[in-house]
Parts: structure tokens; C-alpha cells; sequence
């Protein structure tokens, strides 16, 4: 019987999200690590003596295994991105329904199915938005809606569920990850360029403001924290 509280990571296998799996296993979590590329989820796994776990947020019979886990404390909804930066004019249908599936129906998806375990354990979801969830920038149309619209179930859902279920967003800026490169369908240069010359949060830093908003006490419930680089001042 594992006595630690268990915290689920969608998107655990990279960047920010392999960071937060890392923060809450020093911070004394037992954390199931999930993502696709499960091979990456066992080798992180076995580093934070945490546990691997296949899963694709946007495929429900994949979600449904995730019924298996007796106890969950705290799901962390950090599976998401985006695909390129078209203009609307020019935009791609299928980009836009990966984006809202991956950020939104994704994030549905898990939090309805382990429900009872969040609300058993009077558990804490933090979802991982951005400032692209209440700021719009030319060619990010498709994400600013996927964003927007994740900013609306979780302030829809933070009302249906408070006290008993605590409902976080935590809004990163600008991260230093592949984030990026998939979204650039893996051109690096493009990607490069994103971060050159600036200040840039690294994974490890919104993996802090996770690891914080998760040890805090059961009454206090962090609603909105949004985090930058400090050259990043736009909203
Ligand atoms: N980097 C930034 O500047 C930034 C800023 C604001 C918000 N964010 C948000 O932060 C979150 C993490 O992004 P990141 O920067 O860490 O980018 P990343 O390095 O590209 O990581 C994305 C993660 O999402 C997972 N993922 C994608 N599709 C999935 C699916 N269908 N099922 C399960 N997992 C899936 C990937 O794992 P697999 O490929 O192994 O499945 C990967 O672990 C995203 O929600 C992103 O929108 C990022």
C-alpha cells in the first residue's frame, strides 16, 4: 500500500511536465508519469521512483485505463501545444481540431475520468494554460482559442466543484522546451529563433510554481498564477 498521495502528470515524457514529475517526487509525491512516448515515461519513471504510464489524452479508450488507479491526489492537465502560426486566413482545420482536442477535449477527457479519485481524495487539478489564454498575437488564432477555451472549463469547473476539488491555472509565458520545435513540425531553426537573444523560463521554473501550488494547505487555493521571463512584459 503506497501511503504517498499520488499526483497524475499528462505530458510528463518532456519539458515542462518532466520537470513537474521531477519537482513532486522530491517534494515526497508518488507521481504516475503519462504521456505516449512511454519509453521516455519509464526512464523519468525510474529516475523519481514514480511509475510510468501510457496514454494519449485525445484517444478515450486510452484514457479509460487510467480508471485502474485506486487513488489520485492531484492531476496535473499539462498535455497540450500547438501547430504553427497562421494567420486565420490561412489557417489549417486539422492544426486547429489537434490543438483543441490535445489542450481542451484532452483535459476534459482525463479530468472526468478520474473524478471519483479527485473527488475522493478532496484532490487538487491544476491545468496547465498559458498567457495565450487571455492574450491574442497575430498567427496564434488556433491556440489562443484552444487556451481561451481551457481557461473556460477550468473557471466553469473550479466553481462546479469548490470546496471539495481545488482548481488551479498556472499561465507560463515564454518556456525554453521542444515546445517549439512540434510546434514548427521540427524545424530547429524556426524553433531557435523563438528563444534567441531573450530571456526564456525554463521548464524547471514552472515546474516550481507546480511543486508550490500542490504543497500548499487544503484550504488555500491558488486560482490564476501566470509566469514570464522578466523581459516577456506584453499581456
Ligand atoms: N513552452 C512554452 O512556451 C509554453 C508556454 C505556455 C504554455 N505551455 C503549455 O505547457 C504544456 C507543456 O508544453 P511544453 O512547453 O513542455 O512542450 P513539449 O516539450 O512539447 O511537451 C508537450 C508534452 O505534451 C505531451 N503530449 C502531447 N500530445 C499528447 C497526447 N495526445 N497525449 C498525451 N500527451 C501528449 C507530450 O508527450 P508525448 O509526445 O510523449 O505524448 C509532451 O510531454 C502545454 O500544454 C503547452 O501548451 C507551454
Amino acid at each position: 500500500m503506497n501511503e504517498k498521495k499520488v499526483a497524475v502528470v499528462t505530458g510528463g515524457s518532456a519539458g515542462i511536465g518532466e520537470a513537474a514529475c521531477r519537482a513532486l517526487a522530491a517534494d515526497g509525491w508518488h507521481v504516475i508519469v503519462a504521456a505516449r512516448r512511454i519509453e521516455r515515461c519509464e526512464m523519468i519513471a525510474d529516475e523519481i521512483g514514480g511509475q510510468a504510464w501510457a496514454l494519449d489524452v485525445v484517444d478515450q479508450g486510452s484514457v479509460d485505463k487510467l480508471k485502474a488507479l485506486p487513488r489520485v491526489d492531484l492531476l496535473v492537465n499539462n498535455a497540450g501545444g500547438a501547430k504553427q502560426l497562421d494567420h486565420l486566413k490561412d489557417a489549417d482545420a486539422a492544426d486547429w481540431e489537434w490543438m483543441y482536442e490535445t489542450n481542451v477535449a484532452g483535459t476534459m477527457r482525463v479530468t472526468q475520468t478520474l473524478y471519483p479519485q479527485l473527488k475522493a481524495a478532496k484532490g487538487l487539478v491544476i491545468n496547465i494554460g498559458s498567457i495565450a489564454g487571455t492574450d491574442a498575437y497575430p498567427g496564434g488564432s488556433g491556440y489562443n482559442a484552444a487556451k481561451h477555451g481551457l481557461r473556460g472549463l477550468t473557471r466553469a469547473f473550479r466553481r462546479e466543484e469548490a470546496p471539495d476539488i481545488r482548481v488551479c491555472e498556472i499561465d507560463p509565458g515564454r518556456v525554453k522546451t521542444d515546445f517549439s520545435l512540434n510546434r514548427f513540425a521540427g524545424d530547429a531553426e524556426r524553433a531557435a529563433k523563438v528563444y534567441e537573444g531573450k530571456l526564456n523560463l525554463s521548464a524547471e521554473d514552472v515546474a516550481e510554481a507546480i511543486r508550490w501550488v500542490a504543497s500548499l494547505p487544503a484550504h488555500v487555493n491558488i486560482d490564476t498564477l501566470s509566469i514570464m521571463p522578466a523581459d516577456q512584459a506584453e499581456r
